[in-house]
């Protein structure tokens, strides 16, 4: 067996007293010749490995290198170095795999998050992007552990489709028809009876019509599963592929949906402060130095655990879409032409300007934001009685925008075939789709969370290529 290594983690909970200790890890730096400072990812610490020439031969002393992996076997002694209770004696060093210091990208420095991108396939060894992936890590797993508590149904729904869930039209094509000369019908247009499913074919943009399909039956469900959207933004906050957590419940109006997903975004947010406590502390002072080069007034005015605290321990706020268009029109930010679209009436959408004006300088913590205008909207958003609106929820979080999309369900037969006409969305098509309103139809109603979304506002991130391992964004899928 090879595998008989402690993680650096339970290593540096150890008592020290000369007890043997195989560790494997990668070199972060090696100074002196003596000093190997090793890292595993189990932790953004190194452990301390001291390797005397008296002990290893020179010839391998040479391979030991930034980014060298190593196997290491040696005594747990007390560490005379500050800041560290033990390091490990070296008896035998073993090279597992060696890197050219020459060509390895990653020097011992501070490199810019720009040049990691490029580097993406070495980007988690380094402190920051260690801390980032476990703490996506624990928000995965925390979203999980919610529902389970809460007894819904992890649905998994697919990710190839015939249907687009939002109507928007933002979808990638699957097929296996060639390009250069595809079945035709005699209009000229492509046959798709021909292609692999036999019609035309996308990647999802949502679970939520399968999962509506499922709250049918189970009540409380939910997905979490990657999801495409071919929308030609390229933008800090947008990928053209991203993760998202879409719970769908029977028996739910809007205000219990609020409230489950106000429930649930403290839920992982207090699950990561109180499992990710060090890679926090770490992101925390990251954003800090970070911010030093910025403006007073373009720095956060809460430290990273602050915020996420203060999110946890304070309600939401809820406001309707009307309520915020006045307070976006009166807004001294408007009147002086500072937004780039200027709010004049109702029914126009908010762009992520105006939601953030609302979170950040008006209500300084998380919005609901309720009841925008129907046109706005999707098709199986709840109709309103004022017949202008619909039941729709929008949550916003500070330094993101939107970060949950969700509404009650159109249940109502009638009205949401009608709403479907009106939008040109396929009531044929979407035949089983509707079933689900002719056989035992109930009020229920869900959302979905962008997961990035979330994860960089967890970890004061600004940049969502940088909380997802290998970003596909316009002109890029890279890796
Ligand atoms: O508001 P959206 O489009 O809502 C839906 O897809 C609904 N079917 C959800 C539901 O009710 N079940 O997307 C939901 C969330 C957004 O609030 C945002 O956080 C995230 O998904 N999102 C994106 N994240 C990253 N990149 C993109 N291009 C995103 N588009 C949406
Ligand atoms: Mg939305």
């Amino acid at each position: 067996m090879f595998n008989k290594r402690v993680k650096i983690k339970e290593l540096l909970t150890w008592e020290p007293s000369n007890q043997e200790v195989v560790i494997m890890g990668w070199v972060r730096t090696f100074r002196n010749n003596q000093f190997i400072a090793l890292n595993d990812g189990s932790t953004n610490q190194n452990i301390q490995v001291m390797a005397d020439l008296g002990t290893l031969d020179e010839a391998t002393l040479k391979r030991i290198t930034t980014g060298a992996s190593l196997k290491v076997t040696g005594s747990v002694i007390p560490s005379l170095g500050k800041g560290q209770k033990l390091e490990v004696k070296a008896s035998v060093v073993e090279i597992l795999g060696d890197s050219d210091a020459e060509k390895f990208p990653l020097q011992p420095k501070k490199h810019s998050l720009e040049f990691l991108r490029e580097k993406a396939h070495l980007r988690f060894r380094t402190n920051t992007f260690g801390a980032i992936f476990r703490v996506r890590h624990a928000l995965a797993f925390a979203v999980h552990k919610f529902f389970n508590e809460k007894g819904f149904v992890y649905m998994h729904t697919p990710i190839i489709t015939a249907s687009d869930a939002e109507g928007a039209g933002e979808m990638f094509k699957v097929t296996t028809l060639p390009f250069d000369n595809p079945p035709k019908n005699e209009d000229g247009s492509i046959n798709f009876k021909e292609d692999f499913f036999g019609k035309a074919t996308n990647l999802t943009v949502s679970g939520q019509l399968e999962g509506e399909l499922a709250a049918m039956a189970f009540a409380d469900i939910y997905t979490f599963g990657p999801t495409f959207r071919a929308e030609n933004s390229n933008t800090a906050r947008h990928l053209a592929e991203f993760w998202m957590i879409e719970p769908e419940m029977a028996f739910h109006d809007l205000e219990d949906n609020m409230n489950l997903a106000e429930e649930f975004i403290k839920y992982i947010i207090k699950y990561a402060l109180d499992n990710n406590r060090e890679d926090l502390e770490f992101l925390a002072q990251r954003l800090q130095e970070e911010e030093k080069s910025l403006p007073q007034e373009k720095r956060s005015e809460m430290g990273l655990l602050e915020k996420l605290d203060f999110v946890v321990n304070n309600q939401f706020e809820r406001v309707t879409y009307t309520e915020a268009i006045e307070i976006l029109r009166e807004s001294n930010h408007n009147k002086k032409k500072k937004f780039q679209y200027i709010i004049d009436k109702w029914g126009v959408d908010l762009q992520s300007e105006h939601e953030r004006y609302l979170v950040e300088k008006h209500f300084k913590k998380p919005v609901i934001l309720t009841n925008y205008p129907k046109e706005i909207k999707a098709f199986y958003m709840r109709q309103n009685d004022d017949g202008k609106t619909v039941a729709a929820m929008d949550i916003l979080a500070p330094g993101i925008g939107e970060i949950v999309g969700g509404s009650q369900r159109e249940e109502r037969l009638e009205r949401l075939e009608t709403r479907m006409k009106e939008m040109h969305i396929p009531t044929d098509e979407l035949s089983w789709y509707l079933d689900t309103r002719r056989f035992g139809a109930v009020p229920h109603a869900g959302f979905g969370l962008g997961f990035e979304r979330m994860v960089l506002f967890v970890t004061g991130m600004t940049n969502i290529r940088d909380v997802i391992a290998f970003p596909r964004t316009p002109k890029n899928a890279e890796f």
